[in-house]
């Protein structure tokens, strides 16, 4: 072996060193790393759905339901409170969007103010939806309100989370 190849005391306690230390370091870390990121990683839980009472109660007029969400934000799980307008469509269908303003977030109301019947009027900034939450052109709004997903079970209606309406 030449002299080049040598390994000196020297360099090989810090070889030794370093790469110990690396190790311990690693082991230390990586359980941080891992409860840091973890709620992100994690597939998102189903959407929770909450009865808001019988479907024998919603006519075509839609009424204000409030009701409470569990909300899960990464680490942190809260109970948020919901309002949605519900009403039977037509066909007989349940139908229940949010109150949301599509605008600026503002919370409209069926047949709010004067000469907006059959509508749903937002007071911020005079945004007009028409019933099946589609916004009226000419007007703030820029998209249509945002729909709850909906199931019925024995005769009971749930609400789910509210996702943007894309059939208007
Ligand atoms: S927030 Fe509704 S019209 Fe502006």
């Amino acid at each position: 072996m030449s002299k080049k190849q040598q390994v000196s005391r020297r360099q090989f306690l810090n070889y030794t060193l370093t790469g110990v230390g690396g190790f311990m370091a690693a082991g230390m870390l990586a359980p941080m790393v891992r409860m840091a990121v973890d709620p992100v990683l994690q597939p998102k839980k189903e959407g929770e759905f909450i009865k808001v009472g019988d479907v024998s109660e919603y006519s075509t007029t839609p009424t204000r339901v409030n009701f409470k969400l569990e909300q899960e934000d990464a680490w942190y799980t809260s109970e948020v409170s919901k309002t949605a307008w519900v009403y039977k469509n037509d066909e007989g269908d349940i139908v229940a969007l949010s109150p949301i303003c599509k605008h600026l977030g503002c919370v409209v109301n069926w047949e709010g103010g004067e000469g907006h019947e059959n509508q749903f009027y937002c007071p911020c900034h005079g945004g007009l939806y028409e019933k099946n939450g589609n916004n009226v052109p000419g007007t703030p709004p820029l998209a249509p309100l945002d729909t709850y997903k909906t199931k019925i079970k024995d005769g009971s209606l749930y609400l789910g989370e509210a996702v943007p309406n894309t059939e208007v």
